[in-house]
């Protein structure tokens, strides 16, 4: 294959074709209007591979039996956004009424950070963990999270932050979560006790679900906006069957349940209990 040093622009039955193969495979409804965004996150994969044309790109990724370059396509057009205490009001929720009833409980407690990125969000939920701990005493307590994306896990595995991604964050908060990490000036690592009870694992919302038991927390934000109503819907029953009974589910604040069937009832902005 001869290596092309530019890439023919995205014509509109590519986008298509791109854009059903993404919905397939993980939900993600990307509108009309999001070509821009299919041809810059794209084109730098196509150069590589030396692929002049998004439809030979497509072509590639259909050849390409270990489905390798499928995993690498998704991950490239996934929105991956994040953040520390993203959204903390939900936080002030789990630390104040959600954990303490379950930490007087027998129960171990599970919770599940589904759509996690880099990790920002179940290292969070294992701060505040730590705080409850402290009052309570500690509890056998494991947070599962789970994404698409091999990428972000990897970065989630490996718990390092640039300065940049602890921005926000007061300075207690910072010495309580992070220790600085060899690997050069500015970075921070998540420290390990906070690091132990999170395991992450690659699950796509839209195949079966390995898991056996069911959870007392369910986060599942900022994932459902990139998926059409009907693929919302479905997934929000599946959450509902996850969780056990009085068990909660967070979700982003610019999504809803309204309108759906499901058996929630509503506790907070985004929050819901079953
Ligand atoms: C914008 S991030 C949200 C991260 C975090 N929950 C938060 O609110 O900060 C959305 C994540 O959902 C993941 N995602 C998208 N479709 C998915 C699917 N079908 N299965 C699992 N994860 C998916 C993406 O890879 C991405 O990391």
């Amino acid at each position: 294959m001869s290596v092309a040093s530019t890439v023919a622009g995205l014509r509109p039955q590519e986008f298509r074709a791109i854009r059903d193969r993404l919905y397939g495979i993980s939900g993600i409804d990307l509108q009309p209007g999001k070509e821009g965004l299919v041809q810059t996150r794209l084109a730098k994969r196509l150069r590589e591979l030396g692929v002049p044309t998004f439809a030979g790109y497509l072509e590639y990724v259909e050849q390409d039996a270990s489905g390798h370059e499928l995993s690498h396509m998704v991950d490239l057009l996934t929105t991956n956004k994040t953040s520390f205490f993203r959204e903390s009001h939900h936080f002030d929720l789990l630390r104040e009424r959600v954990l303490p009833p379950l930490f007087t409980g027998a129960d171990p407690i599970r919770i599940w950070s589904a759509g996690c990125s880099s990790g920002e969000e179940p290292y969070t939920i294992s701060a505040i963990i730590d705080d409850v701990e402290q009052a309570a005493g500690k509890r056998d307590v494991k947070i599962l999270a789970t994404d698409l994306s091999s990428r972000v896990l990897t970065r989630a595995r490996d718990a390092v932050y640039d300065e940049a991604m602890l921005e926000g964050l007061d300075r207690p908060t910072r010495q309580r979560m992070f220790e600085p990490f060899d690997g050069g000036p500015g970075r921070w690592r998540v420290r390990a006790s906070l690091r132990a009870r999170v395991s992450f694992a690659r699950l796509n919302l839209m195949k079966e679900w390995p898991m056996k038991g069911r959870f007392q927390v369910i986060f599942c934000r900022n994932v459902m906006i990139y998926f059409d109503r009907p693929t919302q819907e479905r997934l929000i029953q599946r959450f509902h069957g996850m969780l056990c009974d009085g068990g909660h589910l967070f979700i982003g604040h610019s999504e809803s349940l309204t309108g759906m069937c499901h058996g929630f009832s509503y506790v907070a902005p985004a929050a819901y209990v079953k």
